[in-house]
């Protein structure tokens, strides 16, 4: 086994809502199982109008109801040092794949985060979005929550080193 950390960058258009809750729910996953030490977390977005901001106050809420920690800065993707830094990069929706490839990725090192959920192994990019709460009500944040949840699990088991 590698003594290098396995580095995971989860990605969203704003990086105050999606890709936030998904690190702080990998984070707390990793965490409960014993193997933090073995992955490096991040999250960023491939816009930048929030950057330095904290997460929207409705993803801290929803993180709150769930007990799950969160600490936030919201940060724009960098390009070759993230690619460098990170060994998965992991998209919310498609237009995140579409942006992260103009932003200098390689399409074949971005993949979709809810690929990694059981439930919906096969479907196809079109079920594996994570659908953008931002414009919505509450409930679309605990939707996003339990989304974020199955595909994290299922990423876990996909990811941890053996
Ligand atoms: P996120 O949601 O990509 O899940 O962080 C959004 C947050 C902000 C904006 C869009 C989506 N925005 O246009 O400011």
């Amino acid at each position: 086994m590698s003594d290098q950390p396995v580095g995971v960058l989860f990605v969203c258009l704003g990086n105050i809502c999606r890709s936030p809750a998904a690190k702080g729910i990998f984070q707390h996953l990793v965490e409960r199982r014993g193997v933090a030490g073995r992955f490096r977390i991040d999250s960023c977005g491939t816009g930048g109008w929030h950057v330095g901001r904290g997460a929207d106050p409705r993803t801290i809420a929803v993180m709150a109801q769930n007990n799950v920690p969160l600490t936030h800065s919201a940060r724009r993707f960098a390009g070759a040092p993230d690619l460098d830094a990170f060994h998965w990069i992991l998209a919310m929706d498609r237009q995140n794949v579409i942006d992260l490839t103009r932003m200098g990725a390689p399409r074949t090192r971005v993949r979709m985060l809810r690929e990694f959920d059981p439930a919906l192994a096969g479907r196809g990019e079109a079920a594996w979005e994570v659908a953008d709460p931002y414009y919505g009500g509450d409930s679309g944040f605990q939707t996003m929550f339990e989304h974020l949840t199955a595909a994290c699990e299922g990423f876990l088991e996909h990811a941890l080193p053996r």
